[in-house]
Formats: C-alpha cells, structure tokens, sequence
C-alpha cells in the first residue's frame, strides 16, 4: 500500500484551474477535466512518435498534449458533445478558416442584432428562468439560428459554437463551485451577469477560440465515439501508451455539468433523454441514472476484488440512509470498470504503458481506495510492475488524494483465458 505523504498538498497547477489560460485548452471547461500540466509531466517521460490512446477523452485533454508532445493520439468518449468539442479542439485550421470564422461571426452577430431571421427554439430546459434572463435567451437564440445561416463549412461552424458555448455560460446564472455546478446567488438572477453587452462577449469569445486555433498542433488526432467498456471502433493491438483520467467514483455527473451546452447545441432536449445519456456513462448518477441503480442488480460477469465486498458491505450499513443505493453505485463503477481494463488489452501493443490518474473517494466515513481496486484489477488482468503514486491532496479532506496508477502490458506470448493471464 503507497504511504500517501502527508507533505503532498492542494496543488492548483494540477487540477483543470491550470488550462483555463492555456490556448485551446481553455476553451471550454469541464470541472473533472485533469491538468495539462499533469498530462505533459506523464507524457514526457517517454520517447517521442509513439501512438497514445485515452479511453476517457472528457475535453480532449491527453489527445491534445500527446499531439503537441510530437506523439499520435486516438481518444475516446461515450459522449457525443465532449466528442465533438474534442475534435473542435485538435483539428488543425487553416489561415482561410480562421479569416472565414471571422467574416462568420461577425455576420452571425449582425444578423441576431437585426433579428432578421427566425430563431432558435429555446431549449426545452427545466425552469430556463432560473438559468438565462429571458433577454439572454432571446440572444442566444437568434445568435444560433445565426451561426447556421453565416456559413456551409464545418469547420468554421465549430469555432462558432464553441464561442458560443463560451458565451452562454457568462450569460447564464451558473456558478462552478467545488465539484460541480449551482447556481449564483438568487438576488443576481433576472439580469445579465457581466457588463458587456451580450454581443460585445461573443466578439471576445470568437476572439479567444480564434486565438487557440491560430495555434495549431504539429498533427491531428483521431476523436472516437465509443464506450471504453467496448472499444470495438478502434483498432486491436494498436497503442503504446494510456494516459487517461477516468470517472471518479464520487456521483460527480459529466452530463448534469454539461447541460447547458448540450441543450443548446441539440444533444437533447429533455431531462429523461439527458439522464439515459448519464446511465451510459460509467459512474453516472443523475435523473434516471439514480433510478435505474435503485433496481440495477450486480452481475458478476467481470472480475472484482476481494477488498470491495467489505467496502460494499460497509457503506450498505443499515445506519447509511442511502446506505444501498450507494453501495450499488460504487460496485456498478467497478464492475464497469473491470469492463474497461478487461476490453482495454485487445488494444494495446505489447509493451504498452498505463497511466490512470485517478482519485479516491469516502460513503459516509467508509473510504474506497479506488487507486488500489484499480491495482487489484490491472494485475488480475495480467498487467505487470503495476504501480500506485500520490499526485496530490484533492481537497481540505485529509483522505482525498489523486493517484497515478501505473502497469504495463506484458511483453511475450501470453493470452488472456477467462479473466486472467495464463502463460
Ligand atoms: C474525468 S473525465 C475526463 C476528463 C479529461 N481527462 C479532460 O481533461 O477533460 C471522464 C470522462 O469519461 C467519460 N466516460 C464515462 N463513461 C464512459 C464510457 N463508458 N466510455 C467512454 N467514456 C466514458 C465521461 O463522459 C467523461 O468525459
């Protein structure tokens, strides 16, 4: 077990604070995104020209530095939005595109302050009220209806929309604390957060992505849409290098964070269709997703370790209000899990080096150490010098850390029967 130092600190470098200022990689963000800076770090150590995968894209981090780092990059995400943002982000632009997005977005804006043409339908979001003052709404939508008429190309449309994701964010009520989002304080609602004029703040978004996408990476990566249980869509024996941040086993939910966006750009346009999407993704729990755990049943198909039972067990306790649910939760995220690292070896050339930078978490006081459950597994596997080490303190909570677990895929003859490595 790794002696967690009790020198490591809260290091803000390391978390998704640090992109914001980073071109391309503030473009958006997304509170679990991890830090380029961690990113580079891992990838550094390594010789250049190799072919880096990230089963769990969320923005397109890892895709992003391996490319700037002079590697190729695959990366993968169950969800269609951070899948389209993740291709926005690594595609290469060229001096005729970035002058069209200009031309673009300065048209589009003209056409929404004219409101000459039909707009957008405003999304179909739970009370819009309390997220956008009906003049921003207004805005947006005309500004969306907009964007599409002001140009055919793709790829200026894109760089369009991700300065317009940027901007209904500033005119919305939504604050980021801590984990995820709320909303800011009540009084300030009904009227526009910023003192710019709503289109005055999309010049100044354009202006940032143009920026970003000035700066373009020496290649470009491939973004898959998939599920790191499955990932059939990629290519088998094909990667040298993992360097990802899967979910947290902590509730956090990617599609609850990213609603405002993904209801604006039409991913969905009701809260069960938003929830389905959190059922999908590993460690989902919002709307349906929490209903769908309440009667989902283990399977025990997939390889777990001992430890967790007594954890499960533990966090079931009749004394844990929620104490079942939660236990459910924690043992579908491993499950899923297990999943992934089982599937995740068809991919991987021999040789192949892991690097899951992860956290882990507590149900009330009981403390899962996922960073261990996650060594279990890769060894179970058949994965070899598996390796736990701190990164950081996550927070004032003295038990939360982030780890980077580290394994390699065995050089040799070896294949896998059942669940693990015989030679
Ligand atoms: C911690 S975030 C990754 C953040 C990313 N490193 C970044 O810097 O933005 C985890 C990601 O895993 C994705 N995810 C969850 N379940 C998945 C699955 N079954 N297959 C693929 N991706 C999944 C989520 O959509 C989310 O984007």
């Amino acid at each position: 077990m790794p002696q967690v130092g009790s020198s490591l600190r809260q290091r803000a470098d390391y978390t998704h604070k640090f992109n914001l200022k980073t071109g391309r990689h503030g473009w958006l963000r997304l509170t679990p995104a991890y830090s380029v800076k961690v990113v580079t770090e891992t990838i550094s150590r390594y010789e250049t020209g190799l072919k880096v995968l990230d089963p769990f894209c969320g923005t397109g981090t890892t895709a992003l530095c391996a490319v700037a780092e002079g590697h190729r990059a695959t990366t993968v995400d169950i969800n269609p939005f951070l899948t389209w943002l993740a291709s926005a982000k690594t595609s290469i632009y060229s001096k005729r595109s970035l002058a069209e997005t200009e031309r673009a977005g300065v048209a589009a804006l003209d056409l929404t302050h004219r409101e000459a043409l039909e707009p957008a339908p405003v999304p179909n979001i739970h009370r819009i009220e309390r997220w956008w003052p009906e003049s921003a709404s207004h805005f947006l939508a005309h500004l969306k209806s907009a964007i599409v008429a002001s140009t055919t190309d793709a790829q200026v449309r894109d760089l369009l929309r991700v300065a317009f994701c940027r901007t209904l964010i500033k005119l919305s009520n939504a604050a980021f604390n801590h984990q995820s989002m709320s909303f800011k304080n009540d009084d300030s609602q009904g009227q526009l957060q910023t003192d710019l004029g709503p289109g005055a703040l999309f010049l100044n978004d354009l202006r940032f992505v143009l920026q970003g996408a000035a700066d373009n990476p020496p290649g470009a990566a491939a973004v898959v849409q998939d599920d790191a249980r499955d990932l059939s869509r990629l290519t088998a024996a094909d990667f040298d290098l993992v360097v990802t941040s899967p979910p947290y086993a902590n509730r956090m939910s990617y599609i609850r964070e990213l609603r405002p966006y993904m209801y604006w750009l039409g991913y969905f346009d009701n809260a069960r269709a938003a929830g389905e999407l959190d059922w999908q993704a590993i460690g989902g729990t919002w709307g349906i997703a929490t209903s769908r755990l309440s009667v989902w049943t283990r399977q025990h198909g997939c390889w777990l370790p001992d430890q967790l039972e007594g954890i499960l067990a533990d966090i079931a306790a009749d004394a844990n209000a929620n104490g079942s649910l939660l236990a459910a939760y924690v043992a579908k995220y491993f499950e899923d899990m297990s999943q992934h690292f089982d599937r995740l070896r068809t991919v991987l050339k021999r040789g192949a080096r892991l690097h899951y930078i992860v956290g882990n978490s507590t149900f009330y006081g009981v403390l899962v150490p996922t960073e261990q459950l996650y060594a279990a597994m890769l060894r179970e596997y058949g994965f070899v010098g598996v390796t736990v080490r701190p990164i950081r303190k996550r927070n004032s909570n003295k038990a939360l850390f982030e780890f980077d677990v580290s394994a390699v895929w065995p050089e040799g003859q070896g294949h896998r029967y059942g669940h693990g490595w015989q030679r």
